[in-house]
């Protein structure tokens, strides 16, 4: 039997910010106001078995995490049409990154990196009547909290700042892979990224996704299994940006990270966990909570691999 107690315990005690060499994000105004001493997680097995330390309650904007959640809502409403407009290899190139769309024609490399995500907010404008509505209302059923809402001075400090995505989505306009109105995806994108969720919340989200698409605590299945399947190999793969291998090769868990300073991950049938650091690595990774994922798969002695 694993001690999950006590192994959280362990990583607390381990982990501290004096160690940390990084920057929290600055490129997006309100991001830079955080504290960057906050740490949290938690970890989550089910109902009755999860596991919490420092600021796991506390929310902070989720960011880039967000890109699972609405590329489950895109698969759910399009299915395999979604692969027809992005590819699902690793990029190994920077999130923001606009040099490989010119050779690849406007297909982004997944949906992971902000051009696919951008692709997929595209494809939810298109085809849902209301997408920040119901955005919000999957993020809701799946963790079963009512409160879980958009950060609005978030969202507006990224649409006052957000010029490399304007670029990235005009750019893939040009080139024929955007069909909505720019300022709309822009929109929908960025009050995404700005969703403010604890680890606690982010943790029993991220259950459907060890639970082969079944919401666990109430037993609706909303994703079905292959899809599940292959968002985690996506997120495996592709789901902390030119850092994927890294982390694959350190912590060993399918997961996504954002640039507030969230990781969330999952080990399938096991436990979700979700870690909370806001101070980055060069590649804008949370770098304690990097840290806190391998001390987990090394002190479980469990992950994927
Ligand atoms: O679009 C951005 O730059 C941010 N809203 C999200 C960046 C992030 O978390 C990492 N991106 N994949």
């Amino acid at each position: 039997m694993i001690d999950y107690h006590e192994i959280l315990n362990t990583i607390q005690e381990e982990m501290s910010y004096r160690d940390v060499k990084g920057k929290v994000a600055s490129y997006i105004p309100e991001l830079a106001r955080v504290d960057p001493k906050k740490f949290g997680m938690h970890l989550y097995r089910n109902e009755n078995e999860f596991y919490g330390f420092g600021d796991h309650e506390e929310k902070f904007s989720i960011q880039s995490i967000s890109k699972v959640f609405t590329l489950s809502l895109a698969i759910k409403n399009l299915g395999t049409k979604v692969w027809e407009r992005v590819h699902v290899e690793p990029s190994g190139n920077p999130f923001n990154s606009l040099m490989q769309l010119e050779q690849d024609r406007g297909i982004p490399r997944n949906p992971f990196i902000n051009s696919g995500a951008l692709v997929i907010s595209d494809i939810l404008v298109d085809v849902l009547d209301n997408p920040k509505k119901e955005l919000l209302e999957f993020v809701r059923k799946i963790t079963g909290e009512e409160d879980i809402d958009y950060d609005e001075s978030v969202a507006q400090s990224e649409l006052s700042s957000g010029y490399r995505n304007i670029a990235l989505v005009n750019y893939m306009k040009a080139l024929g892979n955007i069909k909505c109105d720019v300022e709309e995806i822009i929109d929908f994108y960025f009050y995404s990224c700005s969703i403010a969720m604890s680890c606690k919340s982010l943790a029993k989200a991220f259950m459907l996704y060890a639970n082969k698409g079944e919401i666990l605590h109430s037993g609706e299945q909303i994703l079905n299994p292959s899809t599940v399947k292959r968002l985690n190999a996506l997120m495996q793969t592709c789901g902390f940006y030119d850092e994927s291998g890294e982390f694959s090769f350190e912590v060993g868990l399918p997961g996504k990270s954002g640039v507030g300073g969230g990781i969330a991950a999952i080990h399938p049938q096991q436990y979700s966990v979700a870690v909370w650091s806001p101070v980055l690595n060069k590649k804008g990774n949370s770098e304690l909570g990097m840290k806190a994922l391998e001390r987990l798969t090394t002190l479980t002695g469990l992950s994927v691999f």
